[in-house]
């Protein structure tokens, strides 16, 4: 299939152009490139031996967007493209809102004006509200977002439902990512955070290869085995997978589903620690610091849903997970920029 990757140029849309052109669909990306370089797409290209279309640009430009489709002949959208801070999200709600909300909805006119029918949505675990038993199956109670960040992809889904149901012939596939680590074994392409990292793993490497003095877990007091929060890390080639398991999906039904991309399993966050040192033969140095506020004790997902009917499961460990972060790195410590 000829797809449409939006957001195609940041860390999870680039794993998924190598996936997407391993199993032998083509890629066409658009990126406005606000988060990402383009070197991501040179590089996703020499792993898999085959140039990646890139177009520079914003999914909100619906003209640009109508003219890539059909121009490549686009069988099926995969709509990454988004800004994803949750502590941005909380200063800045506006762009927030606007980026994410508009591009969706431009995206959702260009695909109707020129007949494109299929759509795999970047959703998140932040849908599920906080007070679910875990695992978080599908059905979970969705709301109440503890940022504006989180209501983008709640009303992203919404409005994509609402897309699905307008036209009988429609299909969208809503992926809820749980956390995305790691980097393509051949540590060519990985994530790359401006600025002071928010997230764990990205924290733990550039802690391990000198970047950061010392990684604060933020608390050791939730009801948890070890006192510290526990996730559902999944590997990005993994996850990037889920997404070639999706288009296959789409082929063959319609209307709007919805998947967890995990691997139902949680890690606390000195687990991490002790599993990325002994990975990767370093030290790690750490110090306990208050909870983060807005954060779980515990979040994981159930996977059996996509195993069933996505036929895909994850498959790579925490020792791999952690191994290619690291490897990534430190080939890499200033990103694509060295
Ligand atoms: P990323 O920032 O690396 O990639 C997003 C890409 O979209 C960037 O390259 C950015 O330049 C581009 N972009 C943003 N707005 C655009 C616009 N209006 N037009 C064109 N390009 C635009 O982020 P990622 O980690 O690869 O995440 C991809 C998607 O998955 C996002 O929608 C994100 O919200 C979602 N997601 C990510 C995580 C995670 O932990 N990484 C978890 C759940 C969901
Ligand atoms: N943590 C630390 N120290 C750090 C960073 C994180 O102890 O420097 C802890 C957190 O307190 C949490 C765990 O590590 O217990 C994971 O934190 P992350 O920030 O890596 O991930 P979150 O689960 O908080 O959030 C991620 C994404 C969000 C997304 C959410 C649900 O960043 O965008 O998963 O999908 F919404």
């Amino acid at each position: 299939m000829n797809v449409l990757v939006t957001g195609g140029a940041g860390y999870i849309g680039s794993h998924t152009c190598v996936e997407l052109t391993e199993a032998g669909h083509t890629p066409i990306v658009i990126d406005n490139l606000s988060n990402s370089s383009p070197k991501s797409l040179e590089r996703a290209a020499e792993i898999c031996g085959r140039q990646i279309r890139f177009y520079e640009g914003d999914v909100r430009d619906v003209g640009l967007v109508e003219q890539i489709i059909t121009e490549h002949n686009i069988d099926c959208v995969i709509h990454f493209a988004g800004l994803k801070s949750v502590s941005e999200s909380v200063k800045m709600p506006l762009p927030y809102y606007r980026n994410n909300l508009e591009s969706t909805m431009a995206l959702c006119d260009a695909m109707t004006h020129t007949g494109v029918k299929k759509i795999v949505f970047s959703s998140s675990a932040t849908v599920y509200s906080a007070d679910n038993i875990m695992p978080l199956s599908e059905s979970a109670k969705t709301g109440d977002c503890t940022n504006p960040y989180g209501w983008t992809k709640y009303m992203c889904e919404q409005i994509l439902r609402d897309f699905a149901a307008a036209s009988s012939e429609r299909s969208v596939v809503l992926l809820r990512y749980f956390n995305p680590v790691g980097a393509h074994p051949s540590g060519l392409i990985g994530e790359h955070p401006n600025g002071v990292p928010n997230n764990l793993m990205p924290y733990i490497s550039q802690t391990a290869v000198g970047k950061r003095e010392c990684l604060s877990i933020f608390g050791d007091d939730y009801p948890t085995p070890d006192g510290t929060g526990v996730r559902d890390y999944i590997h990005v080639v993994d996850l990037a997978k889920g997404h070639v398991a999706a288009l296959k999906y789409l082929g063959s039904h319609t209307g709007a589903s919805v998947f967890n991309l995990g691997t139902g399993k949680g890690t606390s966050v000195r687990q991490m620690v002790a599993a990325f040192e002994q990975a990767c033969g370093v030290t790690v140095p750490c110090k306990t610091a208050p909870r983060r506020a807005g954060d779980l004790a515990v979040c994981y997902a159930s996977v059996d849903k996509s195993a069933c009917e996505l036929d895909w499961k994850a498959e790579k460990t925490i020792e791999d997970m952690c191994r290619d972060s690291w490897n990534w790195q430190k080939n890499n410590p200033n990103g694509y920029d060295d």
